[in-house]
């Protein structure tokens, strides 16, 4: 059984993450176990779009817990406002770093990581309840698609919710 298809990268992005929501859906549609369905959209992200790392954080006790990741060791645990995970979380809005040596107060869980993209995961009432988090080693590698692209992503997600 084959489980992902190849996307063309050549292709402009809003294709390229139209096709990654796609097999999301395929993947996750039907099947209730949400552990497995976001270790599989961190598999996903990580390896088809060749970030560093791509991972969950959610709210436990007034902290972000690490939850699924792809990559190297992280932070298992981030406070409210720290960071771009918990700044993120604490606007309740995506917050794109082009340069994290710039963002006062980031979190190098690795050195490697040179620009991150944090997206809040919000519950039906809008309420923050969790990020997702991906990091690349290449400076200013998320742009306004990327940013459009995965609040898609984040919009299905936050139905298992
Ligand atoms: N860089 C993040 C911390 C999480 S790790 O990079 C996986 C931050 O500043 O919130």
């Amino acid at each position: 059984m084959q489980l992902s298809k190849n996307i063309d990268h050549s292709n402009p992005k809003a294709i390229v993450y139209k096709e990654l929501l796609e097999q999301i859906k395929a993947l996750t549609v039907g099947e209730n176990e949400l552990i497995a369905n976001l270790g599989n959209i961190c598999a996903l992200l990580k390896y088809e779009m060749n970030w560093f790392w791509v991972g969950f954080y959610f709210v436990k006790n007034d902290e972000l817990v690490l939850g699924t990741f792809q990559g190297p060791l992280a932070c298992t645990r981030i406070k409210k406002g720290k960071g771009v995970c918990g700044s993120a979380w604490e606007r309740n809005e995506t917050i794109v770093v082009p340069n994290v040596n710039l963002f006062e107060g980031h979190i190098a869980c690795s050195s490697l990581t040179q620009s991150e993209i944090v997206l809040p995961i919000r519950n039906n009432e809008g309420t923050c309840i969790g990020v997702l988090d991906v990091d690349s080693e290449k400076l200013n590698n998320f742009e306004e698609a990327d940013k459009k692209g995965l609040e898609t992503i984040v919009e299905f997600i936050n139905q298992m919710f």
